[in-house]
C-alpha cells in the first residue's frame, strides 16, 4: 500500500475534477508486476495502468489500490470490470470512495465475482491525499489553504494600504510549489487594490491554467491591475454580488474588456463564494488573503490547512495583524510542520482534515 500511496502521488495537483489514485499488482510470491497512477482527468484510472503492466502475471496476483475502484462509466470504462477480467484473487483498497455513484459499489461488484476484498489500510494517508477531492464531495466547497506571511510580532504589513515585502526567495519558492498544486489562487479586493500582486505561479512547473478568484463584493477591482495581464496563465474570476453587478454595469464592461469572468452571486458570505467555485471545477483554493478575507474563512470554518510563513523582522503596532481566531491557532493545528525555508520559518498543519 505504501507503494500504491507513492505511485498515487504522481498525480498530485492535476486531476481534479477527479481523485489522486495510485495501483500496483502484486503476485501471490510478493512480485511488484505492476504500478500504476491517474495523472490527468480522462485519462485511464489508476488500477487501468497496473494491470496493463501485469499483463498475464495480474492473474491469481493482490491489487493494491488508493481508493476504491469504480464500478460505473464515466470519462473512462468501469475499473471493477478490468479487475476481474484480469483474474486479480484479491483486492486491498485504502478508502471507500466518497462518491455517491461508487460508493460501495466498487466492492460489492468485486465481492460478487469472488474477489477478496480488504479496505481500511493507508487510509488515512489516502485521505490527506485526497482533501480537495473529499471536501468537494462531502461538503460542497473547495479545500481551503489559508496562506499569510508576518513579522515575527504578527503583522501582516508595515503599515494600513502599504504593501510589504516580508519573506525571503527561499520561502517564495516553497509558495510558489504551493501554487503550482491548487486550483485556484484567491484573495479580496483590498489585497488587489493594495498589493497588487500577479498571482502568477512562478519558478516551479505547474501543468494546467491557474484559476485566480477576486472577492469583491463591492465591485472595487480596477482594470489595470496587474493580474489581467497575466491572462495567459489561466482566468480571472472577478466574484461579486448580484447588487452590484446590476448597480454598476460600467464597471462589469470595463473588467470583462480587461479579460475577467464577472460572477455574481446572491449571498454575501464567504462559503456561498466558495461553493460557487465547485461549480466551476474548483476542488482547491490557496486564500492568499488579505486580513477581511481571512477573518471570514475563519469565522465561516472554512480552514483546512493553514501555512504561516513567519520572517524573522518586527514591524511594530501600526500595521495590520494577522486574523484568525481569538488565542493562538497555531497552538492546534494538527499534523503540525515547522520548516526552514531560508531566514523565514514555515509553520503548517490541519485545522479541519477531511476524513
Ligand atoms: N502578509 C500577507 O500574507 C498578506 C497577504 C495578503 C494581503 N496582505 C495585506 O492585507 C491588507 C489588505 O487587507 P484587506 O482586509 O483590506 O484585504 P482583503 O481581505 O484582501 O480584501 C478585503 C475586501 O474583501 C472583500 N470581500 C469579499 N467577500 C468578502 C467576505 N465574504 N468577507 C469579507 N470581505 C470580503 C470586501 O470588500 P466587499 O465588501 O466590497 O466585498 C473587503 O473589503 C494589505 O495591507 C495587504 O498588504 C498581507
Amino acid at each position: 500500500m505504501a507503494r500504491a500511496l507513492a505511485n498515487a502521488t504522481r498525480g498530485l495537483g492535476r486531476t481534479t475534477p477527479n481523485p489522486v489514485v495510485g495501483a500496483c499488482v502484486v503476485t501471490s510470491d510478493g512480485v511488484v508486476v505492476g504500478d500504476g497512477a491517474h495523472e490527468r482527468a480522462g485519462e485511464p484510472h489508476a488500477e487501468v495502468f497496473a494491470l496493463d503492466e501485469a499483463g498475464a502475471r495480474a492473474r491469481g496476483a493482490t491489487l493494491y489500490c488508493t481508493l476504491e475502484p469504480c464500478a460505473h462509466t464515466g470519462r473512462t470504462g468501469p475499473c471493477t470490470e478490468r479487475i476481474i477480467a484480469a483474474g486479480i484473487a484479491r483486492v486491498v483498497a485504502a478508502m471507500e470512495d466518497p462518491f455517491p455513484l461508487v460508493r460501495g459499489r466498487g466492492f460489492q461488484k468485486l465481492r460478487d465475482s469472488g474477489i477478496e476484498v480488504s479496505t481500511g489500510i493507508g487510509r488515512h494517508e489516502a485521505v490527506r491525499l485526497n482533501g480537495p477531492f473529499c471536501t468537494s464531495i462531502l461538503e460542497g466547497r473547495p479545500f481551503v489553504i489559508l496562506k499569510a506571511a508576518t513579522s515575527v510580532d504578527g503583522r501582516i504589513a508595515a503599515a494600513p494600504g502599504e504593501r510589504t515585502q516580508l519573506t525571503s526567495p527561499a520561502a517564495a519558492r516553497h509558495a510558489h510549489g504551493v501554487r503550482a498544486q491548487v486550483d485556484a489562487i484567491a484573495i479580496g479586493s483590498g489585497t488587489l487594490l493594495i498589493d497588487d500582486p500577479l498571482l502568477t505561479c512562478r519558478h516551479v512547473y505547474r501543468e494546467r491554467p491557474l484559476t485566480r478568484v477576486i472577492f469583491d463584493r463591492g465591485l472595487r477591482a480596477v482594470p489595470g491591475a496587474r493580474v489581467f495581464s497575466t491572462l495567459s496563465d489561466g482566468p480571472v474570476i472577478v466574484l461579486t454580488s448580484t447588487a452590484s453587478h446590476g448597480l454598476y454595469a460600467d464597471r462589469v464592461r470595463a473588467l470583462e474588456q480587461a479579460g475577467a469572468t464577472v460572477a455574481a452571486i446572491e449571498d454575501p458570505s464567504l462559503g456561498a463564494s466558495m461553493r460557487t467555485l465547485v461549480g466551476r471545477g474548483i476542488h482547491s483554493v490557496l486564500l492568499e488573503g488579505g486580513v477581511a478575507v481571512h477573518q471570514a474563512a475563519w469565522d465561516e470554518a472554512l480552514v483546512d490547512y493553514a501555512q504561516l510563513y513567519v520572517a524573522p523582522i518586527a514591524l511594530g503596532t501600526r500595521g495590520p495583524g494577522l486574523a484568525g481566531p481569538s488565542g493562538s491557532f497555531l497552538a492546534s493545528l494538527s499534523e503540525q510542520k515547522v520548516r526552514q525555508l531560508g531566514p523565514d520559518v514555515l509553520i503548517e498543519g490541519y485545522v479541519h482534515r477531511p476524513h
